[in-house]
């Protein structure tokens, strides 16, 4: 019997998920669809109702509901307690397991942009941001034992109580600031081999600037930047500019840097096998992501 899959969040409609989970399952020969849900926050109860009657095989979960559906499934995993975040939850026999592959997503990307652009793990991390991926960043660099965070968050609370939790703990400097407070750039310039991470949504930069003063009186040279994002469409809403307004402002300093695709294709490739018990066919998946964006390498800096 086809089974089938979905992502639910609202809106969801430029969503890449779709188009390379769905060529995922048709690489491996797994008969089933993969189909776009936009639920919005009041009627999420109904849209989770209607996909336990359809008998949804397994579904990804984009904002905003990914931390209400801590309480919307029968168990979670490990990985999404400690995240406070579930973004792919897994059918089995009716029972709905939560998971989070965003954390161990993040992580992969990072290592594979480091290694293919021959750059050293930071020992110091400075993260615009303090949402839902914000934690999903936390969670990775505290496994990777990071020496120091910095979260800048444009509500100084929210940094705070992230970087208050138990994983955080494990990290040995921890800053929270404001957008508007310079100090988070003392952090920066204070701090050997930074990497600069932006998990602010596109909201953050109406036309194209940055929520916060210009970097320019600090040398981003050789910082790289890596940001979340990747949906820099063009006006036409058909060309793709992979350098998001984060990405450029290291313009000027050529800083190497990433976008979020290859984020995307790593946490996309984690559900899938938890879906399936199979290795995801990432190279499949990485060519119709490369063929829908036009972005030739999702790991060499742009
Ligand atoms: N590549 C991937 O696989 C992947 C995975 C997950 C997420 N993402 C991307 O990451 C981004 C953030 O997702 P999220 O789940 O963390 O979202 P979120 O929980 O809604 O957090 C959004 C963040 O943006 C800030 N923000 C929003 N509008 C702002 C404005 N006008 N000025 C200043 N700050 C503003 C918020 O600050 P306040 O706390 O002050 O509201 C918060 O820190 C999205 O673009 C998402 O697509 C990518």
């Amino acid at each position: 019997m086809r089974q089938f899959f979905a992502i639910i969040g609202h809106p969801v409609s430029h969503s890449l998920s779709p188009l390379f989970q769905q060529a995922a399952f048709d690489e491996a020969g797994i008969e089933a669809a993969y189909l776009p849900f936009d639920i919005p926050p009041e009627a999420l109860k109904q849209g989770l109702s209607a996909l336990r009657t359809l008998n949804v095989s397994g579904f990804n979960i984009t904002l905003p509901h990914k931390e209400i559906m801590i309480r919307e499934t029968d168990r979670i995993s490990e990985t999404a307690r400690e995240i406070g975040a579930v973004n792919t939850v897994i059918s089995q026999r009716g029972d709905w397991i939560g998971d989070n592959t965003d954390g161990p997503g993040f992580l992969q990307a990072l290592e594979r942009f480091l290694e293919e652009n021959h750059l050293p793990f930071p020992s110091r991390v400075l993260i615009f941001g303090a949402g839902g991926s914000a934690r999903a960043v936390l969670w990775a660099l505290a496994r990777r034992r990071i020496g120091g965070v910095c979260l800048v968050n444009r509500t100084l609370t929210r940094a705070r109580q992230l970087l208050e939790g138990p994983l955080p703990a494990m990290i040995p400097n921890r800053h929270p600031c404001a957008l508007d407070d310079p100090s988070w750039k003392d952090w920066l310039r204070e701090s050997p081999a930074p990497l600069l991470v932006n998990t602010l949504s596109l909201h953050a930069f109406p036309d194209g600037h940055p929520p916060f003063p210009p970097l320019a009186d600090i040398s981003l040279s050789g910082i790289p930047l890596f940001d979340l994002s990747y949906a820099a469409w063009g006006p036409d809403k058909k060309s793709f500019d992979g350098r998001t307004p984060f990405l450029r402002m290291g313009d000027p300093t050529k800083s190497p840097r990433q976008n979020g695709l290859g984020m995307l294709l790593c946490q996309g490739a984690l559900a899938f096998e938890l879906w399936t018990g199979k290795k995801a066919p990432v190279d499949r998946m990485e060519e119709v992501l490369r063929r829908a964006t036009g972005q030739k390498s999702l790991w060499k800096s742009l």
